[in-house]
């Protein structure tokens, strides 16, 4: 291949295929660059090849297929910037397989094209030598799963694409079926269910690596079609599948990345998650943590009403400090940077900034230099650094004080991507409170078993069950969850009443895997991990899209295939389905 050739295989004879990645003739001579999917290597045409094959040397162009038949020899001027850069191939023979149109995008790693022209062309756009890693990357991550699951007892099952639905809380993409009119199967969110049947199946350990679909708001590590390596273990509790995992990933990083990682990993609450990094993804490479402030004199009796009201409403003053951030920046930058915490609910964020001798902030006239004090005290503020409080509703301080402060630690170039922190989340809340609907709901999933300890606050208390649900996390990402389930037919029925879910709805939705349960169910439990997002970190990629194949754009459309896309009136009526105008 290309880009292996070296000093070592000076003197043998080649046959490398390709791409032109460029051509250029030089006196006597012609220069090709070859890429193939290892990398690139010039090729030599002199006068010592058939006068025929200089002349199709010379007709070359960019991205002409070709075969090229030669003996690497050492350059006499070397290319430090080219691994192959200390030898060449001088050419005895070549053949053109195909021809090239000039290609509508250029083939170069940094190319800063628009994206919807890479995706169009996805097809060139792979043929960068990074895409190609990554994609050669990701392929040894999947290979390592199965090997390394596969030699602890898992057996890779596939389980069905065309289901009914499962709840992981997204929407369904439908399909409609022709052989039973007006039914959908629905695409699976993941294979929740099935791995759990499995379980019942006495399948013990299951993997699978999977394709879910969720159609969801898309970001930068979401995309409605992508892959998990999910899993599922029999007779386990939460340190059996987190010692399992915690193997595969110690054995992951030092195998494909060359970084040692300790085991066992940290551990954090969801608790202690929220109330010191204000997310239950904390990115623990920096500090900047939380501080609640509420307690604070100053804060406890300020006449600041933004203050005394979210107190008095039950809410909270929270805050971080910034260390060294007051320099770094201006007044206009920094109302621009506090300006995105409005997309979290925060009306408002308080800036202190604390100085040689004194204060300045957005509050100067509610606060006196020593109410101030006393605030940045806290924090164990010194000169030149940032203070940033919100008070609102705890979940608007979390939230809006979690993203600031990795916000501002990425402006300031804190993020270092060579470094990786995991952790493990642990005790998840059972529930939460649906933000649109204020109605209650699963925080993982109805199946994730709540801890046994809390099992009596279901009748009494339950929005304070804490679950043995666990994500993995790193460098403040959600690479994957899990949870141990409910294995227990009654505590599952209760759990749909308390979610409100009616006996005849949750009969309908779920009652295959309630009914499976009366017929021995051992105790279970897993997790999934999103496997395009634990490639994007390790690849240091901004985004999932950088790791697939072919992903789809942010209006989620396949741009190469033109998907979505309408059909014909006869396929419609075999689907039995009529369009609204
Ligand atoms: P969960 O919904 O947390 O759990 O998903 C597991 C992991 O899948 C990844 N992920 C995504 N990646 C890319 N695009 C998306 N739209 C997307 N949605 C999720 C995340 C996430 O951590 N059945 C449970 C697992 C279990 O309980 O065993 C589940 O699917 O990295």
């Amino acid at each position: 291949m290309c880009g292996v050739l070296n000093m070592e295989h000076t003197g043998e004879q080649v046959v490398l295929n390709g791409w032109v990645a460029r051509q250029r003739r030089l006196g006597g001579l012609i220069f090709v660059d070859l890429r193939d999917k290892t990398g690139i290597v010039q090729i030599t045409f002199d006068d010592t090849v058939p006068a025929e094959v200089f002349d199709k040397a010379q007709g070359l162009r960019s991205e002409y297929v070709i075969g090229v038949k030669g003996t690497v020899r050492e350059r006499s001027s070397k290319n430090p910037d080219l691994p192959t850069g200390d030898i060449e191939v001088l050419a005895s023979d070549m053949v053109i397989y195909s021809e090239a149109d000039t290609p509508p995008i250029y083939i170069k790693d940094d190319d800063n094209v628009d994206d919807n022209l890479r995706l169009k062309y996805r097809y060139l756009d792979l043929r960068k030598l990074k895409m190609q890693r990554n994609l050669t990357f990701r392929h040894k991550v999947t290979k390592l799963a199965r090997d390394y699951f596969d030699e602890n007892g898992f057996t890779e099952v596939e389980t069905p694409m065309l289901v009914r639905s499962t709840p992981e809380g997204a929407r369904d993409y439908l399909v409609p079926s022709r052989v039973n009119p007006g039914q959908f199967y629905a695409l699976p969110q993941s294979p929740q269910l099935f791995k759990q049947l499995l379980m019942v199946g006495g399948t013990d350990r299951y993997m699978q690596i999977v394709k879910c679909f969720r159609d969801e708001d898309l970001r930068a590590d979401r995309q409605p079609e992508f892959t998990q390596i999910d899993l599922e273990m029999s007779f386990v509790d939460v340190d059996d599948v987190i010692a399992i995992q915690e193997g595969f990933l110690k054995r992951l990083f030092s195998e494909l990345m060359g970084v040692e990682i300790q085991t066992p990993l940290p551990r954090m609450s969801w608790t202690e998650a929220m109330e010191r990094y204000g997310s239950d993804k904390p990115d623990t490479r920096f500090g900047f943590e939380l501080k609640k402030l509420n307690d604070v004199e100053a804060v406890k009796n300020s006449e600041f009403q933004v203050f005394s009201n979210a107190l008095a409403g039950g809410g909270d003053v929270r805050g971080i400090c910034i260390d060294g951030g007051s320099p770094v920046f201006s007044r206009k930058e920094l109302d621009k940077v506090l300006d995105q915490a409005k997309a979290f609910g925060a009306r408002g964020i308080v800036w202190i900034r604390v100085e040689e001798n004194g204060f300045k902030s957005s509050v100067n006239k509610f606060f006196n230099e020593e109410q101030l004090g006393q605030i940045a005290a806290v924090f164990g503020a010194k000169s030149g650094d940032l203070i940033l409080i919100c008070a609102d509703r705890s979940k608007v301080c979390f939230d809006s004080l979690g993203f600031l402060r990795r916000d501002i630690a990425g402006r300031m170039g804190l993020l270092d991507s060579k470094q990786f922190n995991l952790l493990w989340v642990t005790d998840f809340p059972m529930f939460e409170e649906d933000e649109e609907t204020g109605e209650r709901k699963a925080m993982h999933h109805p199946f994730t078993h709540p801890k046994d300890e809390d099992i009596p606050m279901l009748d009494t208390d339950p929005m304070a069950v804490k679950a043995d649900a666990y994500d993995i996390v790193l460098n403040g990402v959600e690479l994957g969850g899990g949870s141990i389930r409910i294995h227990d037919r009654n505590l599952q029925q209760k759990m749909f009443d308390i979610l409100g879910i009616s006996k005849e709805e949750s009969q309908r939705k779920f009652g295959f895997l309630l009914e499976a349960f009366r017929y021995g169910t051992p105790p279970h439990g897993g997790l999934a991990y999103g496997l395009d997002r634990l490639v994007m970190l390790l690849t240091g990629e901004p985004s999932i899209r950088e790791v697939m194949a072919f992903p789809k754009n942010q209006n989620a459309q396949c741009l190469v295939s033109d998907a979505p896309n309408t059909v014909d009136d006869q396929q419609l009526e075999e689907l039995h389905i009529r369009l609204r105008d």
